[in-house]
């Protein structure tokens, strides 16, 4: 089970708190964007429907089959959307798998690490699964050219091409006119599943089930969280209530950063993710009529317990611009009681006999109270436990929370128009036809800058 509990926004749980009036005000806005979510689902919004995709589960399954006979290492091309699903599903079930596949996720176009990399696998016993869905973006490109040549230096073409996989869109870009032309294997990203919005597809489902993750379970728990998140009574879907916190702790509190702090290291890397989709999706110049609005909420990432002792004290007595979502785990895979050690010492022994899970609750408990008396806002997430079926169902949940904030905020959660711009710039200053006032606009400002400085 997942819950999601918004009661840390209302006096007089929170000090200083909003009145329950404010929720129903927003009532009407929230069903708007709900029922426009659900009339555009299966149109141009996919990311519902991807648990009932079948079809992408075994055609991924047999897939990894094919690859766990021929390598040991997988090294996963791709960046932002294209990557991040897979390293948070991957981090968040690594402790359900018996015997882990190692898995590499290269998002980046460091030469060091890449590099170091490279340095440390046997070709003979890799694959490479390169992730896009434009099958044009310049940093995955540029590792893909790299890991091909790698191969093929040390292989042959032959065998370099059957141990490459790519994941795109079904029928445009580069990638999949490759794979076309050269034979090489390739899986569908639908048409309508952004790249943040597809961890549920081959993009995030191959390398967790090459890792060893149990995928069907991940689409069950996907599936049924489905059914609460296009629930359309508010008060029944944990989407919509999710939308609500963030909309008000932002319009009526003025709470513009939003931290996810997880009690849980297995959901370290699923707070990244997360601050990659609130982020891409929200932070927008315009609103859907084109009016300037400069809507979002900085996403920050933090842990439970470790950021107590780092960022907890500029939550509570830092600028008053932050609202806080607390997960918890209730129950985790391993119990690990802490010894009686030390019994008589009074700092010590109070400790003896409880599992290290009772001190985190405790401490979670101890935050969310200090959170709550400074008067910033909590959300409470809370998952049974840290499986498959629960990392399925988070996911689907803080996918539908923030399409449904986007809708309510008037943005369009789904594009990214604002990084469009770099994009292009960059590929015009490595020399690529068509670009040169891409190239053009970037020298413009370092003649700016220059000027100045
Ligand atoms: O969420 C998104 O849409 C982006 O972060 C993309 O995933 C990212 O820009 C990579 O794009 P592509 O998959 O086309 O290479």
């Amino acid at each position: 089970m997942i819950s999601v509990g918004i009661d840390g926004l209302f006096a007089p749980v929170l000090e200083q708190g909003l009145s329950r009036d404010a929720l129903a005000k927003l009532a009407p806005q929230l069903k708007t964007a709900h029922r426009e979510l659900m009339s555009r689902r299966g149109g141009d919004v996919g990311f519902y429907d991807l648990p009932s995709r079948n079809d992408l589960l075994r055609s991924v399954t047999n897939e990894v089959n094919r690859l766990r006979s021929i390598a040991d290492d997988l090294v996963v091309l791709g960046i932002g959307g294209s990557s991040m699903g897979g390293q948070a599903l991957t981090a968040a079930l690594r402790h359900t798998t018996e015997r882990p596949g190692r898995v590499h996720f290269v998002d980046n176009i460091d030469p060091d690490s890449v590099g170091m990399l490279l340095d440390r696998l046997d070709p003979s016993r890799s694959a490479v699964v390169v992730i896009s869905k434009s099958g044009g973006t310049v940093e995955t490109l540029a590792q893909l050219l790299v890991m091909r040549r790698w191969l093929r230096v040390t292989l042959g073409a032959g065998e370099a091409r059957s141990r490459m996989t790519f994941i795109t869109a079904k029928s445009s870009g580069l990638l999949r006119e490759v794979a076309d032309a050269e034979g090489i294997r390739a899986f569908e990203i639908p048409e309508n599943v952004g790249g943040r919005y597809s961890v549920l597809s081959p993009v995030g489902l191959l390398p967790a089930a090459f890792c060893g993750v149990d995928v069907r379970e991940v689409m069950q728990g996907a599936a049924d969280m489905v059914e609460r998140v296009t629930n359309d009574d508010p008060q029944q879907n944990p989407a919509t209530l999710m939308a609500a916190w963030a909309v008000l702790v932002e319009r009526e509190l003025s709470r513009r950063t939003l931290v996810m702090m997880p009690y849980a290291d297995s959901l370290r890397v699923v707070t990244s993710w997360f601050v990659q989709l609130w982020a891409e999706s929200l932070g927008k110049r315009l609103d859907r009529h084109g009016q300037v609005v400069n809507a979002g909420q900085t996403p920050v990432p933090a842990l439970g317990v470790t950021d107590q002792h780092a960022q907890l004290q500029l939550f509570i007595e830092g600028p008053k611009d932050k609202a806080v979502m607390l997960v918890k785990v209730k129950k985790f895979q391993r119990a690990l009681p802490v010894p009686d050690e030390l019994s008589d010492r009074e700092e010590a022994a109070f400790l003896g006999g409880r599992d290290l899970a009772e001190v985190l609750a405790a401490e979670l408990r101890a935050t969310r109270a200090m959170l709550l008396d400074a008067g910033v806002p909590v959300l409470d997430i809370g998952l049974d436990q840290v499986d498959a079926t629960h990392i399925g169902g988070l996911f689907v949940l803080l996918e539908a929370a923030c399409a449904c904030t986007g809708y309510t905020m008037g943005i369009n959660p789904f594009d990214e128009p604002g990084i469009e711009a770099g994009k292009r710039m960059a590929a015009g200053l490595l020399g690529r036809p068509g670009y040169e006032r891409d190239a053009d606009r970037v020298l413009t400002r370092e003649a700016v800058k220059n000027r100045v400085s």
